[in-house]
């Protein structure tokens, strides 16, 4: 009971209980909105929300995140997002609660945006997302329209209403919406999106969406309604087919290198064809992140319920989970696989630019197999580092301020995130810094030929590897 006043004090007083009008906000006017997790998608989609006038809560039972974002502390790294939630929370439009109850409660629209985490077998855990929806039907009061924002496989929105219908008899429609954004990118990805992907069972779910999503698809963009199962099921496609042109091209790369072809070029000469397109072709060292990695393996696991072949993804996965060993290979191939007493530096940790997101990031994997092997290891990531050190490797690696000090008496250096700082560096300087002018670089920054000239002995993926044209004193 005590908690319940807590936040009906929180709650702005025109959302308490039975004060909205029932058409959820589609009659005109701001919508009071519940954003059920506040990760990084529940966050930026509260904060955008909010920024288009909405009335928005966002419930989190993480009390350590609510109480930070309570001090307009953000707890993520995402390029835009502070401006956003500072601005909307001291306008009071954007709030922020552990009782997720309450949020219900006040809200006309509520979307479920927790973490659908891989389960044993590789399908998305659904607990988080059927525990919310039991918390919305216990609290169902007056009719509301519930949006699955997770990532979550075709069928979810239909156990959504289920559970919810066990606790109460009040109308509510049930759609699915499923997120597109880029981690790095999130905010522009949300207010301007390339679609708005929306499925409905209801004319009313549809007449609400559609106004809620009004000011972000101005531009022309599409939203596009469709059948519940449909929208459920592109999301999964989408990142599915994302994954899989990853892989392709490193599958392609391992080719090039083993030729002395350069799969730059065969990129290039691909990408132009306007059938195929230049994005998500580029080789490297494996995709990782809190998406890709789970919802491939979750499609694998929704086809194979279904009797349909999973192959092309089972291959993507073993592509992948290869990918991310190379480095590490290149490395062990070069200097043995004892590597007691040998120090290296990395240059990148997060999964890619822009982010502190370390979850399935191949830097883990490069880094801990330095570490079995023996070697102290030197790193710098402009963002990911305290989530490194909180969540992942702890104080098992050096973690330095600045990205030239980790390069200090290493034996190599390796690249294995892209962030712009390390696109154009001091080459003389890593020389001098470096105990030996080796890099492996796991993103294909620099051009071979110049590496040679600056005096690398300089390795990286679908290109042939280069020694210094001076030669240098290299490591015994
Ligand atoms: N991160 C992305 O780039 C991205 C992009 C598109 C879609 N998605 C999908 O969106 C969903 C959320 O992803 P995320 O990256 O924001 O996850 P996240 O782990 O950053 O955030 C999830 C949040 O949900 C909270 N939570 C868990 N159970 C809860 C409950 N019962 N009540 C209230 N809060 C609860 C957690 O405390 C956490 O703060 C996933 O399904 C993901 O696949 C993510």
């Amino acid at each position: 009971m005590v908690e319940e006043r807590n936040i009906e004090l929180e709650v702005a007083p025109d959302r308490r209980e039975g004060t909205a009008d029932r058409d959820g906000g589609a009659l005109g006017g701001s919508t009071r909105v519940g954003v059920i997790g506040t990760g990084y998608v529940g966050l930026v989609v509260g904060a955008c929300l909010a920024e288009t006038g909405n009335d928005v809560i966002c419930a989190d039972i993480d009390a350590e995140k609510i109480a930070r974002l309570n001090r307009s502390e953000i707890p993520i790294y995402e390029p835009g997002l502070e401006p956003l939630v500072k601005r909307n929370l001291a306008e009071g439009r954007l709030r922020f609660t552990t009782d997720v109850a309450a949020a219900v409660r006040a809200s006309d629209i509520i979307f479920i945006a927790v973490g659908t985490p891989p389960d044993e077998d590789g399908s998305a855990d659904l607990q988080h997302v059927l525990a919310v929806a039991r918390t919305i039907g216990q609290n169902m009061n007056g009719e509301k329209v519930v949006i699955t924002k997770s990532t979550v496989p075709v069928g979810t929105a239909a156990k959504v209403r289920a559970v919810i219908e066990e606790h109460t008899e009040v109308p509510v429609h049930v759609c699915s919406n499923p997120e597109f954004l880029k981690e790095g990118a999130a905010v522009d990805d949300f207010m301007k999106p390339d679609r708005v992907v929306v499925g409905v069972d209801s004319e009313h779910a549809r007449k609400v969406l559609a106004e809620l999503y009004e000011p972000f698809v101005r531009s022309g963009n599409p939203i596009l309604f469709m059948d519940i199962a449909s929208a459920e099921i592109t999301k999964y496609a989408a990142n599915a087919m994302l994954a899989t042109r990853i892989s392709f091209m490193n599958m392609v790369a391992r080719l090039c290198a083993d030729v002395g072809a350069d799969v730059h070029l065969v990129r290039k000469g691909i990408g132009s064809d306007a059938r195929i397109g230049q994005s998500f072709l580029y080789a490297g060292v494996g995709y990782g992140g809190s998406c890709f990695p789970k919802d491939v393996k979750a499609l694998i696991r929704t086809l194979r319920e279904h009797g349909v072949d999973a192959g092309i993804l089972d291959a993507v996965e073993e592509v992948n989970a290869s990918q991310k060993r190379l480095l590490l290979e290149a490395v062990t191939t070069r200097f043995g696989e004892d590597l007691k007493g040998r120090t290296f530096a990395v240059w990148g940790l997060s999964f890619k630019p822009e982010t502190d997101d370390m979850r399935e990031a191949p830097s883990l994997v490069v880094i801990e197999g330095l570490l079995e092997r023996g070697a102290t290891v030197q790193v710098h990531d402009p963002e990911a580092m305290d989530v490194a050190r909180r969540y992942h490797l702890g104080d098992r690696v050096v973690y330095h301020d600045q990205s030239f000090q980790a390069l200090a008496g290493a034996d190599a250096l390796l690249i294995v995130t892209e962030w712009h700082m390390y696109r154009r560096p001091d080459l003389q300087k890593i020389r001098a810094l470096l105990r030996n002018p080796i890099i492996f670089d796991g993103r294909n920054l620099f051009e071979p030929a110049r590496m040679r000239e600056a005096g690398f002995e300089y390795y990286s993926i679908g290109r042939k590897a280069v020694q210094p044209t001076r030669p240098t004193a290299v490591v015994s």
